[in-house]
């Protein structure tokens, strides 16, 4: 019997660095558990997503990271940091993880307080949507977003995915317990394709 993890068609043998106009995307280094620990110290960033603990120890951090690692081993995901070009700073993350066999993704995201409003969730996540589809060949990703964070459902429809209309209770770790959710889905011959960048 082979222990060997199948892992996903086209994928790579590292993260791949990924460039757009003001971004540089890379694979997660364990120099930056300090940035990581800035990103989720924020309650407010936590209590958006599902699994960050309020108060978030600067050792979860590390272990964070050494989880996409894990991911992307056993080709569950593969997670980037998010890297301001010009400055070289490390200002978030942004991963595709596989949901059902190989053919459902989901992506999720988070950019640092200081930085949000610049459009750079937007701009990361177009890049990764871009990449997933030509090099994973994916037909559908999901995503999905707390109804009190507007802000993630436009970034989600500014890359082209298209609320589902279904709603659902998730549990989130920060807020210690379960908040209404909003679901979104991007399929590759959908009319709203990141290619198209329709919404501005
Ligand atoms: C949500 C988040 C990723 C947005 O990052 P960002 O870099 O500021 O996103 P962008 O600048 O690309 O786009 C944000 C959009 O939301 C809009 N927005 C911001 N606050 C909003 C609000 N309260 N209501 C509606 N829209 C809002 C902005 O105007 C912008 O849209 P526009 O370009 O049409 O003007 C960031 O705030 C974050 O990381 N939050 C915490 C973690 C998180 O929510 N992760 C996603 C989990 S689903």
């Amino acid at each position: 019997m082979s222990n060997a993890v199948e892992l996903p068609r086209g994928w790579p043998d590292t993260p791949p660095l990924l460039i757009s106009e003001r971004l540089t995307l890379r694979a997660f280094r364990q120099q930056d558990a300090s940035a990581i620990h800035k990103l989720f110290s924020s309650p407010q960033t936590a209590r958006m997503a599902s699994s960050i603990p309020v108060p978030f120890h600067p050792h979860a951090a590390n272990g964070w990271i050494s989880c996409r690692s894990g991911y992307f081993a056993r080709g569950q995901g593969i997670s980037w940091a998010v890297v301001e070009s010009s400055s070289g700073l490390t200002i978030g993350d942004i991963g595709l993880f596989v949901r059902t066999g190989h053919e459902n993704w989901e992506i999720g995201y988070a950019i640092m307080e200081e930085f949000a409003g610049n459009g750079y969730a937007t701009e990361a996540s177009r890049t990764v949507m871009q990449w997933g589809a030509s090099t994973l060949g994916f037909r559908t990703v999901t995503a999905g977003h707390f109804a009190d964070n507007p802000a993630s459902g436009r970034v989600l429809q500014k890359t082209g995915f298209v609320p589902t209309g279904e709603s659902q209770m998730w549990y989130s770790l920060a807020r210690g317990e379960k908040s209404l959710g909003l679901s979104y889905i991007w399929t590759a011959d959908d009319t709203t394709a990141p290619s198209r960048q329709s919404a501005s």
